[in-house]
């Protein structure tokens, strides 16, 4: 049995805690936040709850989730170390400076960083051979790619470990075979991101119409059919002529556009401020998150009963 040690236990920590329990994992947590550590039982059963919904099988030998007092005592004996902490290179850094001392030389260490490097983390281990990127997507107990990314020292053998045992939680690993910025996911993401916010700011299209548009064009599509697929089904040669005069009329802004600054710079920052580019309430986001969960679960286990 695999022994999981899970470092941070913020947004992310918690749905991934339960995914690798579930899955039969034995697995400790660690937060240097008591309040962190305190929350962190009921979140890892909400997000269990969902797992069940989603019909993943329990496989939970592992036994609960141990919350731990101590980076030492979290991973002590493990074979796998996953951090969550901050996106930051100096306090992951950190961590992996202190994880040196702490783990045996065959003990894989996951990074879940959104895009920084993987080269820039392991070379703050004794064994950088056995880093690799662990890129989980948010809600991490409900999305099913992960991306594993392979910095420059990071052993083959390191990467194929990874992608097997992402196979064995039942998850879909996708390997990004260059330490680039953001790695494939966030560049997609952020390329489509600066798109919207500029048709947006230059009244193209109002807000909540651009969200119809794609959630119920390109997104309901591209969950089933991949782009490069969908470049097959268009034909490359629409792609090209279409392409040809329209790509180098697409924002290609290098900074972040001033729609976003000016909010950001009144204290309008989302959901967790009560408005941004929409206002919430409390109420509102609750029952946005509950109803985005269930639909979530809903659209997974139709494409799952339809995966070839
Ligand atoms: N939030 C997302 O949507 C998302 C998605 C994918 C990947 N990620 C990545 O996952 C990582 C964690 O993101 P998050 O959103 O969960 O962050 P978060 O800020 O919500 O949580 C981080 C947690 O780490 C704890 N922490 C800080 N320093 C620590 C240390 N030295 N040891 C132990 N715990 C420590 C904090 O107390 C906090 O609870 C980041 O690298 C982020 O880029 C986030």
């Amino acid at each position: 049995m695999t022994r999981a040690a899970l470092i941070g236990l913020g947004t992310m920590g918690p749905g991934i805690a339960a995914t690798l329990a579930r899955a039969g994992m034995a697995v400790s947590c660690y937060d240097v936040s008591g309040a962190a550590r305190g929350n962190a039982p009921a979140q890892i059963a909400a997000a269990d709850d969902v797992l069940a919904r989603l019909d993943v099988p329990d496989r939970g030998n592992g036994g609960p989730v141990d919350i731990c007092e101590s980076l030492e005592a979290c991973v002590d004996g493990a074979d796998l170390v996953i951090e969550n902490v901050p996106e930051n290179l100096e306090i992951k850094a950190t961590l992996f400076r202190e994880l040196g001392g702490l783990i045996s030389a065959d003990c894989i260490v996951a990074s879940d960083t959104s895009g920084i490097p993987i080269s820039a983390l392991q070379k703050n281990i004794p064994s950088p051979g056995r880093v690799v990127g662990m890129h989980w997507s948010n809600p991490p107990h409900i999305i099913p790619i992960i991306e594993v990314i392979a910095g420059d020292e990071t052993s083959a053998a390191t990467v194929a470990w990874m992608v097997e045992t992402i196979k064995g939680l039942g998850l879909k690993p996708v390997v990004v075979k260059k330490d680039v910025p953001g790695f494939v996911e966030n560049r997609v993401l952020y390329a489509l991101m600066r798109e919207c916010v500029d048709l947006v700011e230059q009244g193209v299209i109002e807000a909540e119409a651009l969200d119809t548009c794609v959630s119920w064009g390109i997104g309901y599509k591209l969950s089933v059919i991949g782009p490069m697929a969908l470049l097959d089904v268009a034909g490359l040669d629409i792609y090209e002529a279409v392409g040809g005069y329209l790509n180098k009329d697409l924002s290609a802004r290098a900074d972040v556009s001033d729609y976003v600054s000016a909010k950001t710079g009144q204290g309008m920052l989302g959901m967790k401020t009560g408005g941004g580019i929409y206002d919430y309430t409390p109420e509102k986001i609750a029952t946005l998150r509950a109803e985005r969960a269930a639909k979530l679960v809903a659209v997974r286990k139709i494409l799952d009963s339809q995966a070839p």
